[in-house]
């Protein structure tokens, strides 16, 4: 496989942030971290990566604008491009020493997330994809499950814990995919969980109240292996709701159904 010189940018400053991020996760309890908010917890290393990524992206492409979730906008030159960047998503499970977590960079132009990356320090696994030419992992082309049938399928969820998500909304909808599937899972990485729909581990994945750092690259990633991703109300409207439903096109079909009937069931 041949990485575009993009591509290979991407891959150069997610390596050199990742650098840090996996010292630190390796030290992880001399770590100081500070409160954000009711079980969102922040870390220095959080930080450190994001300014590598925004100093090493900048250089390779000056004018980007760059939307970091530690540093918010800075809008650039070139007002078509924009870096959309988690330095450090999973960072509950970062803390507390589960190996499940990664950098992820999305490219936006103009309205279209045109390349992605999520990268998994603590077991090397780099997920790319650039629109048009195919999502992979390391160098292994990326192709969706092919189970058409929620019986057989794995799903991903998030489960809404203290102060986050709308709990009884999110009970109807997990009551009713709970008995249908062949198993759930609730990982903590939203854009592993995007990438791992890519990968044909799970078959399909719903989450919301995300953030566009949490999803720019993993859209990409799973569209390109030939998923469907939207948002829960089957439009495309991920970033300005926050909701994001993935999977192949069997999977996401019968979700949708399931999370329909379950807002119905809300209301
Ligand atoms: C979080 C993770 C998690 C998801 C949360 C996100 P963070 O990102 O992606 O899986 O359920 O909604 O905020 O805070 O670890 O970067
Ligand atoms: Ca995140
Ligand atoms: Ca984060």
């Amino acid at each position: 496989m041949l990485r575009s010189a993009l591509i290979n940018v991407m891959v150069a400053a997610a390596r050199k942030a990742a650098r840090g991020l996996k010292r630190d996760f390796g030290e992880i309890e001399h770590l100081q971290v500070s409160l954000k908010g009711p079980g969102n917890f922040v870390s220095a290393a959080d930080h450190r990566a994001e300014e590598i990524l925004r100093e090493e992206l900048g250089r390779a492409r000056p004018g980007y604008g760059f939307l970091g979730e530690e540093g918010g906008k800075q809008a650039g030159t070139d007002k078509t491009h924009t870096w959309i960047v988690d330095p450090l998503d999973g960072t509950t499970n970062f803390l507390h020493g589960i190996p499940q977590f990664a950098i992820s960079i999305g490219l936006q132009r103009d309205d279209t997330i045109v390349a992605g990356l999520i990268y998994n320090p603590a077991n090397d696994e780099l997920f790319t994809a650039e629109r048009g030419k195919g999502a992979f992992l390391n160098e292994q082309r990326l192709r969706v499950a092919g189970r058409r049938n929620l019986a057989d399928s794995v799903v991903a969820c998030e489960l809404p814990h203290l102060g986050r998500g709308d709990l009884a909304a999110f009970r109807n909808e997990l009551a009713l995919v709970q008995e249908r599937v062949a198993g759930l899972r609730r990982f903590g990485a939203a854009s592993l969980d995007l990438a791992w729909t890519a990968a044909g581990r799970l078959d399909g994945y719903w989450e919301r109240n995300l953030s566009p750092w949490d999803m720019a690259a993993g859209i990409l990633m799973v569209r390109e292996a030939g998923g469907f991703v939207t948002d829960t109300d089957g439009r495309d409207g991920m970033f300005s709701s926050g909701d994001i439903l993935a999977g192949n096109e069997s999977i996401h079909a019968e979700l949708l159904k399931l999370l329909q009937k379950a807002a119905q069931n809300s209301s």
